[in-house]
């Protein structure tokens, strides 16, 4: 396109909670975007399931359910994907590519099993490829890590990504409620989706760990190579014992470079002191917390769901899309040049705090710091509480591979000391 271009055609996939409020801003503040893009952006068609919805913000002759038309239409330069799922997203978005269309995505379920095939299909058209929504909503995170601090090297990343999840966790710290009836409070208030299970089993924030890992270090991640666990075992007790020694429980979806430069991408429940940034975000809040040599810590905060915030950022992906092509030019794509290797799983090391139902008689405590110590992990702090003629511990350990906590725990369980194995939780945090 040439720098006298005067109009921009976008065309948009899907318009649902987001596509609605991206179809109001662009028609309310048209003028506004106009100026600040160089060029007047027209929402030229709008591909839909069911045209017989009503919608509000849209004129209804904009709408078709001829999605594959819409991705090879002439007179749209951009085309916007708010309709979610893999196909045919997928396949739609790449087809717009292909025909010279810049696109923006706000689906990081796709970006996270197929963003490689996508970046590399953008490249070879040289069109732009933007989903600054596609992680935390309306937080600016994806454009800084690629942008702003490029210069640097970031070895972490921490992230509160999932609001539903981080709803149900806070609802658990501060009314003491167990997970089943916080996440009904969550559903009823709509915080939470009729089937949680890619939310509360973490599915939802490893599509985005993938996608901050990626962009933070320079390499390719899918979500097959993050591990995942999610929130469902966290009980009322855990909240309490995380409480008492004055930690929050969140669910982290962490990025970081191991000693050996390999990569560590995995969602996990994750005890925070709480006088760690993350540890104030509260309710469907995320933020995500970047540890960086040079800028040291950062933290972007702010609401990471909802219709008008993600459209919030798509709208400033299409902006500085259509910046570039009043200039003639691409943006700035991310780089994968440097090729990491995943870690072992067994060699990342953490923090944990187990907590055990043991029996309260002579050499108990002795049986089991034997087993800590005979796998070599580090006890820092015991606690004991007794309960009729079993007790419960806490242990905290100091920082131990992944490898020897599990064999720490497998040879618990199978201890005569030791009744159950109630839970096993990483600890992350300064001391
Ligand atoms: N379901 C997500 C959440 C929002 O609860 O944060 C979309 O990624």
């Amino acid at each position: 396109m040439s720098a006298a271009i005067k109009e921009i055609g976008v065309g948009m996939l899907g318009c649902g909670v987001v596509g609605s409020q991206v179809a109001r801003l662009l028609t309310q503040d048209s003028g506004d975007f106009a100026a600040r893009a160089g060029a007047k952006l027209s929402l030229k068609r709008v591909a839909v399931r069911d045209l017989k919805v009503k919608r509000e913000f849209i004129d209804n002759s904009l709408l078709t359910t001829d999605a594959g038309a819409l991705v090879g239409d002439p007179s749209i330069n951009i085309v916007i994907e708010v309709m979610g799922g893999i196909e045919p997203a997928r396949e739609l978005l790449l087809k717009a590519i292909k025909n010279s269309k810049s696109v923006i995505t706000a689906n990081k379920a796709l970006l996270a099993k197929h963003g490689a095939e996508l970046f590399e299909a953008a490249d070879k058209s040289g069109v732009d490829l933007y989903y600054e929504a596609a992680v935390g909503g309306a937080i600016p995170i994806l454009r800084p890590l690629r942008e702003s601090i490029v210069g640097d090297h970031v070895h972490r990343v921490m992230g509160i990504v999932n609001g539903t999840t981080n709803y149900i966790l806070t609802k658990m710290d501060e009314a003491g409620s167990d997970f089943a009836s916080a996440l009904k409070e969550a559903q009823n208030l709509g915080f939470a989706e009729a089937d949680p299970s890619a939310d509360v089993e973490g599915l939802d924030a490893a599509a985005k760990a993938a996608i901050l890992a990626g962009l933070a270090f320079h390499t390719r991640i899918t979500i097959n190579e993050v591990s995942v666990e999610g929130i469902t075992k966290i009980s009322a007790r855990d909240i309490q014992v995380a409480r008492d020694i004055d930690h929050v429980i969140k669910l982290l979806a962490i990025a970081e470079l191991t000693e050996k430069g390999e990569v560590s991408v995995r969602v996990q429940p994750t005890l925070l002191p709480r006088q760690h940034p993350l540890a104030a975000v509260r309710n469907a809040f995320n933020a995500i917390f970047v540890e960086a040599e040079s800028a040291g810590e950062l933290m972007f905060y702010g609401r990471g769901a909802g219709g008008a915030p993600t459209a919030s950022a798509v709208l400033g992906d299409l902006i500085a899309i259509a910046r570039n092509m009043t200039r003639g030019g691409q943006g700035h794509g991310e780089s994968d040049y440097a090729e990491l290797k995943q870690a072992d799983r067994g060699s990342v090391h953490t923090r944990y705090l187990i907590r055990l139902d043991v029996n309260d008689r002579p050499g108990v405590l002795a049986s089991v710091a034997q087993i800590f110590a005979s796998n070599k992990v580090s006890i820092e702090t015991v606690r004991q509480s007794g309960r009729g003629d079993s007790a419960e511990l806490i242990v905290m350990t100091h920082s131990a591979t992944e490898g020897s906590l599990s064999a720490t725990v497998g040879a618990l369980a199978k201890s005569d000391s030791v009744k159950s194995v109630e839970s096993v939780l990483r600890v992350e945090g300064a001391r």
